[in-house]
């Protein structure tokens, strides 16, 4: 195994690995050790099938599954393999989605980090991509957390925001269903629990309030620590090609999708490990 770290805020290339077999503990744990290390970890030419995915992701941690809201759209060749989702806006020849593709994505977010226990890792691997766009980008929150000025991180410093996701809107959550909405209090500014290091842990598309204070200041804070998280600098962009598969440290990093044009197929195969509750 080899690893070829980017020239960018985060990243790295892990060479020299065929993931149709899934790898022995030792290189699991060399493996875990490099997305804590480099956030994002891309491998390349793969050309496992969902099983062996599912099977990589087993050996990283406890594979997520959770309840899905009833009006949710499970696409059928997802049943085949629970624990394995399609992110996709390919329909069948009876014109039936064979994946799901939020609009949400396109804003930064971690995922479910309106549950109690957010993701630990999530990864993606490249069936079907566009010719152009449908690229994702990563945010690095440790340096995102690192360059904050003082002023402002004091603002958020110990204090918990509110994250709620709604399925049902393609932009920020509608509070005036808050009731009815998944969601979860998450500490601003986590402890990773693996590298011990701060990272800051809200996001333009979930993050709503600050502990303590009204919706319109939250939102006038919260704009600002958005503005200054998503700068270029903390920003790597992924053009996919078939057969990359990237797994991502989602508690130190935000990830959203570029725009790609109408008519253009895009499928990306997801898993998840499971996280744990966060402080
Ligand atoms: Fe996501």
């Amino acid at each position: 195994m080899q690893i070829i770290p980017l020239e960018k805020p985060l990243g790295a290339i892990i060479d020299g690995v065929d993931l149709r077999d899934t790898p022995n503990k030792a290189l699991i744990a060399k493996i875990k050790q490099c997305i804590h290390r480099y956030q994002v970890v891309i491998f390349q030419r793969q050309t496992f099938n969902a099983a062996q995915q599912l099977s990589f992701t087993k050996a990283l941690g406890p594979v997520r599954k959770r309840k899905l809201p009833e009006n949710y759209v499970i696409p059928a060749s997802s049943y085949d393999t629970p624990g394995i989702a399609y992110v996709s806006n390919i329909r069948d020849e009876n014109g039936i989605p064979t994946g799901v593709i939020p609009d949400g994505e396109m804003w930064f977010h971690h995922d479910t980090c309106y549950t109690d226990e957010p993701d630990k890792f999530t990864m993606l691997c490249a069936i079907t991509v566009p010719r152009s766009g449908g690229n994702t980008m990563w945010c690095n929150m440790y340096d995102a957390l690192d360059s904050m000025p003082t002023s402002l991180r004091q603002k958020i410093q110990g204090k918990r925001a509110l994250n709620v996701y709604d399925y049902a809107t393609i932009e920020k959550p509608n509070l005036q269903n808050l009731d009815q909405l998944e969601k979860a209090w998450q500490p601003a500014i986590i402890t990773h629990p693996t590298t011990g290091r701060e990272a800051l842990f809200v996001n333009r598309l979930m993050t709503c309030q600050i502990e303590g204070m009204s919706l319109e200041e939250s939102s006038s804070i919260l704009e600002q620590v958005f503005d200054h998280a998503e700068k270029k600098q903390f920003i790597y962009e992924h053009h996919w090609t078939v057969g990359d598969f990237i797994v991502w440290d989602n508690l130190s990093v935000t990830h959203a999708r570029t725009h790609f044009k109408l008519g253009h197929d895009r499928r990306l195969r997801r898993s998840k490990v499971s996280g744990e509750k966060l402080n």
